[in-house]
């Protein structure tokens, strides 16, 4: 049983036979997984595949990088790295059946080698100092209070002079969000902070902003397009399947939200100074 609020969010019973249902519907072989099969499903955050391509080209990998993933998810970003770059690629995430799921389909794709998941928070990273060239993280920020602990903690495993990438969910002029979304169902585990507040907390914890990108119009068009598919029958594949029964007012809120500009999203890089 999860023991804390965000856990018990994300939790849902036998994802893994889910997805791997769903795949098989999907007409994949699901002995024979590619993180491209896999993508309309496992990369849980707005925009998907195209977001973590556009982050990744922010960054600019080379390949030879060691890469944390602060909340990996079902690992979908990390199988990525690691696929298309070569990385080498750990995940921590605070959902254990999260955990179990993203180390099946590692396995599945054939990645194990490359990519690894631990349970845990990302307020307390059990990596040694100075251990990662890039920690990354995709809308995950939004479900922590404790935002300098957390920046505070990235800063620690990053080698110095290392890069954090961050897609972030921040909060907007026009109030607060409508709820479901897909991170809460009510406001006790949101924690959003505005663009100009997320920056100072990043500077306060020691980075240096290289690029700092406002997403939020962009973002607005794929999430308008994605609500309008919650009419009918859902698609064999996507992460409605990680969402539970209010998915389609999740998806509908996300798109309020943005166009309300009660949410805004953004992508940044920084760097590791001092
Ligand atoms: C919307 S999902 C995003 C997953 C992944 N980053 C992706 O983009 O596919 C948010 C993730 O953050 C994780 N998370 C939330 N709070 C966390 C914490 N304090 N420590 C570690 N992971 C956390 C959740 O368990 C969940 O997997």
């Amino acid at each position: 049983m999860a023991d804390n609020p965000v856990e018990t969010h994300y939790t849902s019973q036998s994802l893994g036979e889910v997805i791997l249902a769903a795949l098989k519907a999907a007409g994949k072989d699901i002995d024979h997984l590619t993180p491209d099969d896999l993508a309309p499903v496992d990369e849980f955050h707005g925009g998907q595949r195209p977001a973590t391509m556009r982050l990744a080209a922010l960054v600019g990998f080379v390949g030879t990088e060691r890469v944390l993933d602060v909340g990996a998810g079902l690992g979908g970003p990390s199988r990525y790295l690691a696929w298309h770059y070569g990385c080498h690629v750990s995940g921590v995430d605070l959902t254990a059946e999260f955990v179990r799921v993203a180390e099946m389909l590692t396995q599945r794709t054939g990645l194990a080698d490359r990519v690894d998941y631990r349970h845990g928070s990302a307020l307390d990273l059990r990596f040694a100092d100075a251990s990662f060239d890039v920690v990354w993280s995709q809308n995950a920020a939004m479900n922590i209070a404790d935002r300098n602990r957390l920046y505070r903690q990235m800063h620690r495993v990053l080698k110095p002079g290392g890069k954090l990438a961050l897609q972030e969910v921040a909060a907007g002029p026009g109030g607060p969000p409508h709820y479901p979304v897909q991170w809460a169902r009510e406001p006790g585990i949101s924690f959003l902070l505005s663009q100009g507040a997320t920056r100072s907390t990043l500077e306060a914890a020691g980075f240096h902003v290289v690029t700092w990108q406002d997403t939020t119009q962009p973002a607005l068009q794929s999430s308008v397009a994605r609500a309008r598919n919650t009419v009918g029958p859902p698609p064999a594949l996507g992460t409605h399947l990680l969402l539970g029964a209010d998915w389609q007012a999740m998806f509908r809120n996300s798109a309020r939200n943005l166009e309300e500009r009660r949410t805004e999203l953004f992508n940044a890089v920084l760097e590791r100074v001092g």
